[in-house]
């Protein structure tokens, strides 16, 4: 397809196959819809789903059409109903993982906020953020960096489905908090080019989903399960719980990993992604418990365990994926499916710039 598009914004580049079933469903995008094969997808049983790359990617390729698209992929594929029958093949085994890896959380007398902050602080994931603020090189901070993109690029945008799907307290709480992740619409304060900041200062590409190919299966369960949630209007609970654990427990690690940077002699343009979420998630965890959460549970009663499901899986998920890096480094080998290329040598001083230089536009493709 010969159109024009500014890579930093997407859609983004078809990435490779993993299996045969996201062969497949790659080998049908390339062409004009048409009705998959019946019973594609319908034997799935993958032993470990979220950890599954065919499954995976192919859920990634599912549900990237109602994000950017791909580029070069035909826009009537979103509603194809092959293929969303596909993606509910697809989905059934991850949802039932997921089951598997938190079980039912239990909804405390004291009512949903204070669940979810017995949540947070029981929450002892592997000590990824130490360890990139203490040890990690520069190429292992690269790495993280390279993984987290396939999120941050399109930062808060998960979340927004449920705008549409809430009324009253529960909106306007989630509105205060997508409000300052869309930088209060100023482009150069919005979340996603901060983080582009940070990834062309370390060398990184940062053309919407440049780092796809080197996501491994659990970095993509991380974001599948941020679009399994939002996807969904039955899962807006979960949505919710999934972004009231995301901003409780976001506030100390951005510390580290600012300082992690300044460790490393990066200057505050690639730090300020991070330094920016210290302060406004300490505010945003008091809004997304109390008023967000809170609200929803308080007008939809019957939420309140879904919240907590939403909660304790998006903790669970981060918790492999961290131990996936921490481990694959204890290992002295790459956490990418294919190592990020050496940084280049700095073209401007790493210290002290005055203010964000936006990251010059990729080439038009
Ligand atoms: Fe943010
Ligand atoms: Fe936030």
């Amino acid at each position: 397809m010969s159109e024009q598009v500014d890579r930093r914004y997407g859609p983004a580049t078809l990435p490779r196959s993993r299996g045969p079933l996201s062969a497949a469903v790659l080998d049908a995008l390339r062409r004009p819809p048409h009705d998959l094969p019946a019973g594609l997808g319908a034997d799935l049983d993958p032993a470990d789903p979220i950890t599954d790359e065919d499954l995976q990617l192919t859920l990634f390729l599912c549900y990237e059409l109602h994000y950017r698209g791909w580029h070069g992929v035909d826009e009537a594929w979103e509603w194809q109903p092959t293929l969303l029958a596909l993606r509910a093949e697809a989905e059934r085994p991850f949802e039932a993982a997921l089951r598997r890896l938190v079980g039912a959380p239990s909804v405390p007398a004291a009512g949903v906020a204070a669940g979810l902050a017995a949540l947070v602080a029981a929450d002892d994931g592997p000590p990824l953020a130490a360890t990139l603020q203490r040890r990690a090189d520069l190429s292992q901070f690269r790495e993280f960096v390279a993984h987290r993109s396939v999120y941050h690029l399109r930062e808060a945008d998960p979340h927004s489905w449920a705008l549409p799907r809430l009324g009253g307290p529960a909106k306007a709480a989630l509105v205060e908090i997508q409000t300052d992740e869309y930088g209060n619409g100023r482009l150069d304060r919005m979340h996603a080019e901060l983080f582009r900041c940070t990834l062309e200062r370390l060398g990184l590409d940062t053309s919407y989903g440049a780092h796809l190919d080197a996501a491994p299966a659990v970095t993509l369960a991380t974001n599948n399960l941020m679009s399994l949630f939002g996807l969904h209007r039955r899962w807006r609970g979960a949505l919710l719980g999934h972004l009231a654990a995301f901003e409780m427990t976001s506030s100390l690690p951005n510390r580290r990993y600012g300082n992690g940077l300044r460790r490393l002699g990066l200057d505050e343009v690639a730090t300020r992604f991070y330094d920016e979420h210290v302060e406004a998630d300490a505010v945003h965890e008091q809004i997304a418990a109390h008023d967000m959460c809170g609200g929803l549970v308080r007008a939809e009663p019957a939420l309140a365990p879904d919240v907590l499901f939403g909660a304790t899986a998006g903790l669970a998920v981060d918790r492999l994926f961290a131990a996936h890096l921490l481990d694959s480094w204890a290992a002295g080998r790459s956490s990418l499916r294919t190592p990020t290329p050496p940084a280049p040598p700095p073209k401007v001083p790493l210290v002290a710039l005055p203010a964000v230089a936006p990251p010059a536009p990729p080439a038009l493709v």
